[in-house]
């Protein structure tokens, strides 16, 4: 347990996101301890952080930068939904609140495709969803969350990724921060546990950083172009299955 644990458990303001919580100097991968932990008979809810991660792994096996230094990589167990077409929806859920918790220290974040968060097209936050099933149905639902606080980038992420320290001019509260995220966090799960994904949806697609806005893709090695529109329950459950 880091002196990190103690101050962040005091300023929590969840009523069960958060309230068993674990916090380590290093581990391989939150993702992992939670999923772990799940399997060991660990309550939804539970939360992990590190303050610096071995082997952080990001979309795609993607390596995840996680030098310590003040970055946050946290890792949540969710209630499993109760069908599978439900579980892509909470990483929206995710993205939605590590926006809005950006948004709250005043930097002008927007969601992309569909769980980076950018700051002026630069990522500052990822998530990566992992889920365990028992036939047909979700048994644990593991969503980690990279936000990069104020950790140094290395020379080739500068010019793709920012910051919230580089951004504000200012170090950032990391327990005020982490306090504030899984606070609109569980508001947005429980949220979609009563009313589905459409609510979550809707604001997502009012934080996306390209509706609206000209965009090409490559669809079955032909590349087209368009306005990208809103995201709807085919296309997120489409995207989830190829790995997004
Ligand atoms: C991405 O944008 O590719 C997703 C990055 C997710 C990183 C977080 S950090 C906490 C948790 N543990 C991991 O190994 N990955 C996620």
């Amino acid at each position: 347990m880091t002196p990190f644990a103690p101050a962040l458990s005091a300023a929590l303001r969840t009523a069960w996101l958060g309230r068993e919580l674990v916090c380590l100097r290093q581990t391989p991968s939150t993702n992992d301890v939670v999923m772990e932990r799940a399997r060991a008979g660990a309550a939804p809810g539970l939360v992990v952080i590190a303050d610096e991660q071995s082997r952080g792994r990001g979309r795609f096996g993607r390596r995840w930068w996680s030098p310590p230094g003040g970055n946050l990589y946290l890792s949540a167990l969710l209630p499993p939904p109760p069908s599978a077409a439900l579980a892509p929806s909470l990483t929206l859920a995710a993205g939605v609140a590590v926006c809005d918790a950006v948004r709250a220290l005043g930097c002008q974040a927007a969601i992309k495709w569909p769980n980076d968060v950018l700051i002026g097209g630069k990522k500052v936050a990822g998530i990566l969803t992992e889920t365990s099933t028992r036939g047909a149905r979700p048994e644990a639902v593991v969503v980690g969350i990279g936000v990069d606080l104020e950790g140094e980038l290395p020379a080739e992420l500068a010019p793709i990724a920012t910051t919230l320290a580089l951004e504000l001019g200012a170090p950032v509260d990391r327990v005020a921060f982490v306090a504030d995220l899984l606070a609109r966090f569980e508001e947005w799960i429980d949220r979609h546990r009563a009313e589905g994904a459409a609510p979550v949806a809707r604001a997502w697609n009012q934080r996306s950083a390209l509706l609206g806005r000209r965009v090409t893709a490559v669809v079955d090695g032909e590349t087209v172009a368009g306005e990208a529109g809103e995201l709807d329950s085919a296309v997120w459950q489409k995207l989830h299955d190829l790995g997004y």
